[in-house]
């Protein structure tokens, strides 16, 4: 059994642990910490299992996105981590989804995210979609989601990550 929660307090350490098994290295844990820090976090949500405590953890961050006479309600997905033990058995696919979910019940219009489009594509993922907004990522790696379609029309946007990402190594 799986229970998907918002991150709650003293949830950090387990979080930082689990985020530093998956990618293996500290990056992910101080973006993490910055974007907190700098008021930038959207939503957390985590994945708990009966037994092993928190297993998996994702992270929406606010993103501007801004077109010549419109703003859109974005977010970035990023990171995105489930611990290696628990691994392929649906945990990263779930929250994912109760991610977007919860974004969309807060009026988000568009996600985008850095990362396989093997594996983000099954969530609706775009990666021609993302050549809309002129951002410092590209490519096809770089692909966005619209959770209200139509959001991007056929216009150009910029989009600009918060602080806490130009700072990864
Ligand atoms: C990527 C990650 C979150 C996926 O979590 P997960 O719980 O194993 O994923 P799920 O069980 O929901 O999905 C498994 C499916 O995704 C595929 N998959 C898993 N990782 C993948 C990857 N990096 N690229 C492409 N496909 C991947 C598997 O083949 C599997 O597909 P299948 O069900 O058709 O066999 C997890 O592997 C992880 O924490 N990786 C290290 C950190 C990372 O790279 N995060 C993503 C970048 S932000």
């Amino acid at each position: 059994m799986i229970d998907l929660r918002e991150r709650r307090d003293g949830d950090d350490e387990r979080i930082a642990f689990v985020v530093r098994r998956a990618f293996a290295g500290e990056d992910e844990v101080k973006l993490i910490a910055d974007l907190r820090a700098d008021g930038d976090m959207l939503l957390e949500v985590v994945a708990e299992r009966e037994g092993a405590g928190i297993v998996g953890h994702v992270a929406f961050s606010r993103l501007s996105v801004r077109s010549i006479d419109r703003e859109l309600r974005a977010a970035a997905l990023a990171p995105l981590a489930v611990l290696p033990t628990h691994q392929r058995q649906g945990i990263g696919q779930a929250l994912v989804q109760d991610g977007l979910r919860r974004l969309q019940a807060l009026n988000v219009e568009l996600i985008v995210v850095l990362g396989d489009p093997a594996y983000y594509a099954r969530f609706g993922f775009s990666a021609l979609l993302a050549r809309l907004l002129q951002a410092p990522y590209s490519g096809d790696g770089f692909q966005a989601l619209e959770l209200q379609p139509g959001a991007l029309g056929k216009r150009a946007w910029d989009a600009t990550y918060p602080p806490a990402f130009s700072k990864m190594s």
